[in-house]
């Protein structure tokens, strides 16, 4: 396991409230599917890592700070890659990272990560000017989630809150990552995939048809995916199996739980 990555500080968010114990806001240890779990498989945390260092290099030779994590269905991945993702840009590349839950219409990264979600982004858009309501997660991770449930997103995506909070964010961190819903049911990670700089796709291996994947994709832009994570792969069926299976970390029944990054899309 690498040197800070063992532990997942949650503090005290800015507006939620505090237990008077003065207690940490996390109530049950941390998810084992986060790479900040001290059990995490190293081949999947290398896996972010990869995904992070190819971010990074993006950051440098184009400028991008706002990437959206976006997938044709549910359940491909979306919440874990976008949340691993911001962990990972945060400790391992020491950055500011803001992970936003954009899916107002089923908000989990509260869940993910055992945080309240009494205010979040609809909140936020639906009282423009209002305080930032983000939860310092760690010294260098912030999270907005989700917020009060709205039917109907939308309106709230669309308006010139939405613009200007990605807008404002962008300028205030070094990453802004955001979670999606699904691309196939909703137009609301077109509204998300036109205000920030670039998206990372999520495929569920062996169950999203290559089709859907490929309509995902168009209906975001080819040019906007920086690359795409195939989630849940088999080693086997990645380089001929040479995975870091391979060379000594191989952990029982852990093989379906990986992820792939594969950039280049664009
Ligand atoms: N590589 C993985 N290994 C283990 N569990 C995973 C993996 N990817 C996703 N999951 C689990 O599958 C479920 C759906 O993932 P999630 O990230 O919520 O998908 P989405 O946001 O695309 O709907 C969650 O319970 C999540 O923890
Ligand atoms: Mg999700």
């Amino acid at each position: 396991m690498a040197p800070g990555l063992a532990t997942l500080d949650l503090r005290d968010a800015e507006t939620t409230s505090t237990p008077s114990n003065g207690a940490s806001a996390l109530a049950e240890p941390i998810d084992r599917r986060l790479i900040v779990h001290p059990a995490a498989d190293p081949a999947f945390v290398e896996q972010y890592r990869r995904l992070g260092a190819a971010l990074h290099q993006a950051q440098r030779h184009d400028g991008i700070r706002s990437v959206m994590i976006a997938s044709a269905v549910e359940a491909e991945g979306k919440t874990l890659s976008a949340t691993n993702l911001a962990l990972v840009l945060s400790r391992s590349f020491n950055k500011r990272v803001l992970l936003v839950d954009g899916d107002l219409r089923k908000p989990a990264v509260h869940e993910l990560l055992q945080i309240a979600n009494d205010v979040g982004l609809s909140d936020l858009l639906r009282r423009p000017g209002s305080r930032l309501p983000a939860h310092a997660v760690s010294p260098t991770l912030s999270v907005i989630t989700g917020g009060q449930h709205e039917p109907d997103p939308i309106g709230l995506l669309a308006g010139d809150a939405a613009f200007q909070f990605l807008a404002e964010t962008r300028d205030d961190y070094d990453w802004v990552v955001v979670d999606t819903p699904p691309v196939m049911l909703f137009p609301d990670a077109g509204l998300f995939a036109a205000r920030l700089d670039a998206c990372v796709m999520v495929v569920r291996a062996a169950t999203t048809a290559s089709p859907v994947a490929v309509q995902a994709a168009a209906a975001i832009g080819v040019s906007r995916i920086l690359g795409v994570v195939l989630n849940r792969a088999e080693p086997m069926d990645i380089a001929g199996g040479y995975g870091y299976g391979q060379y000594g970390y191989r952990r029982r029944a852990a093989s379906r739980r990986r992820a792939w990054w594969r950039s280049g899309a664009r």
